[in-house]
Order: structure tokens, then sequence, then C-alpha cells
């Protein structure tokens, strides 16, 4: 069963086409997440979590979600994590997770995708982010082969060092991108953004998006718009934006 968090798409992206290609279940947590569903789950086949990764480490909602729901079934779990540059500490992270949760950790994976920080750097154009995607796709290939195998894959699980130990709390504590959020005047009040956001952090007022406390800075709602209405401060006016359907 392959369940997968995923704010622009990248993640989604990876989880669908391995359930294409092993003909497995797919559940997205997103829903999960906004319904705050914690129910128990069923498979017979090893559990393929996919997600990306937020300072170094696998989104805290994401942790909380598999730490909340019982997984019934089979105790064995794949980690699939897509990334702009590199996953820093998440596999040791990961680890003490599957040690908590009695999974058998059968392997953990990296696939570079597009950056979609846009409110920090600039985020690819269409081409150069088909480009990216092209490259990882045989990866995602021998993965599904491997998955399909119950393979086990070999990773190397990089320490707890300084920032994923310090940074990432920090980072979770304190960055709020929400409140740097504001739609512009091609803003259509079409209601996409509420409806993507998997915190229902956002809520129409006055024809216009506003923003709540309760986010994760996934970017979904700021990468996805379609009108680019969406701004943060005075850094994304000229920006692409990439969100992956
Ligand atoms: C809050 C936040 C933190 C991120 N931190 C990292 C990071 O530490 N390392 C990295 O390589 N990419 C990082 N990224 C980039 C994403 O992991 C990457 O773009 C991922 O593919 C996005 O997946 P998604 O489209 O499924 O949301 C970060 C993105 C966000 C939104
Ligand atoms: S998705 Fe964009 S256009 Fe639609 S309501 Fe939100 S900000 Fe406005
Ligand atoms: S408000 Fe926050 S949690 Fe909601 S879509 Fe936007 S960035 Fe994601």
């Amino acid at each position: 069963m392959i369940i997968y968090f995923s704010g622009t798409g990248s993640a989604k992206y990876i989880a669908t086409s391995l359930a294409h290609q092993t003909g497995e279940g797919v559940i997205s947590l997103n829903e999960r997440i906004k319904k705050h569903d914690t129910s128990s789950l069923t498979s017979a086949e090893p559990w393929v979590f996919v997600c990306p990764i937020y300072a170094w480490r696998i989104p805290s909602i994401v942790e909380q979600m598999i730490k909340d729901t019982p997984f019934l079934g089979s105790n064995k779990a794949y980690f699939v994590v897509s990334c702009g540059g590199g996953s820093g500490s998440a596999c040791k992270y990961i680890e003490k997770l599957c040690k908590e949760k009695h999974f058998e950790l059968l392997g953990f994976k990296q696939i570079i995708m597009p950056e979609n920080m846009i409110c920090m750097f600039k985020v690819p154009d269409k081409e150069e982010a088909e480009q990216i995607i092209k490259k990882a796709d045989p990866l995602i290939e021998e993965l599904g082969k491997q998955i399909m195998k119950e393979e086990k894959i070999k990773y190397r699980a990089k320490g707890t060092g300084f920032a994923s130990k310090f940074i990432n709390p920090l980072f979770n504590r304190y960055e709020n991108v929400a409140l740097g959020f504001k739609a512009d005047i091609n803003c259509t009040s079409c209601s996409s953004c509420v409806s993507i956001c998997p915190m229902n952090n956002i809520v129409i007022i006055d024809h216009k998006p506003v923003w709540g406390k309760n986010c994760i800075n996934c970017l979904a709602c700021i990468n996805s718009c379609p009108h680019q209405a969406i701004q943060y401060k005075n850094k994304t006016q000229k920006k692409n934006r990439y969100f992956l359907k």
C-alpha cells in the first residue's frame, strides 16, 4: 500500500507512478489530514510512505500521522522522499519512527525533484522542471521493481547532526509562511487555495483568502493558485510557480 503526502505534487507523482507500476493501492495523507482521519489502515503488502523533505527531515505532520495511525497487516515499510537537493538526516529519524511503530524498514530512497521553496529560492520553469522529472523517472521505475520483489534497498543513514537536531525543530516552531501570504488583484475568489490546503488554514472573507496560523509551510496554495495571485511578502512577484498536477 502506497501512502503519500505532497504539497506541490512531486511526492504525489512518485506515489502514483509507483502505484501504476506495482498495481498497489494509493492513499492520500493530505485528505486524511484535512479530515483529521487517523483510523486504522490494513495492508498485506509492505507500506510505502512517500513524502517531501522539509528542513532535512520528513514533515512533522507526516511523522505525527504515522504515529497516530494504527497500521495492520504488514509490518514492513519503505520510505521514499522527494527533495530539491538533499534529505539530511531524515533517514535516522525514519529509523527511530520505524522502531516506535515496530516496522521493519526495508529501504529508504531519496528522489531529486524540482525545488518548490518559492519564498526563499527561485523555482524551476516548466522546461527545467520537466528535465528534472525526466531524470527521476528511471529511478522511480527501478524502485518500483524493488518494491514488487520486496527487496531490501541499501541506504546510508546520515547522523542526526546539528542541522536536523536544532534547526528543524526551530524551523517547525517559528517559520510560518502563511503570515506573509496575501492575495493580489488577480485573485478571482475561486477558492482553489481553500480546497488544496491540507490544514484547512485558509478561509475566504470578503471575496479574498485569509490565512490562519495553522500552516505547515507546504507551499501548495502559493504554487497552485491558477492566477498566480498569491504573493509572499515582496519576494515572489516575479518568480515562476512550481506545481505538478
Ligand atoms: C518547508 C520546506 C522545506 C524544505 N526543505 C528541504 C530540504 O531540507 N532539503 C531539500 O532537498 N529540499 C527541501 N525542500 C524542497 C522539497 O522537499 C521538494 O521540492 C519536494 O520535492 C516537494 O515535494 P512536494 O511537491 O510533494 O511537496 C523543502 C520544501 C519546503 C516547502
Ligand atoms: S486560488 Fe488564487 S485566485 Fe483562487 S481564491 Fe485563492 S488566491 Fe484567489
Ligand atoms: S496555508 Fe500553509 S499549509 Fe495551507 S496550503 Fe498554504 S502553505 Fe500549505
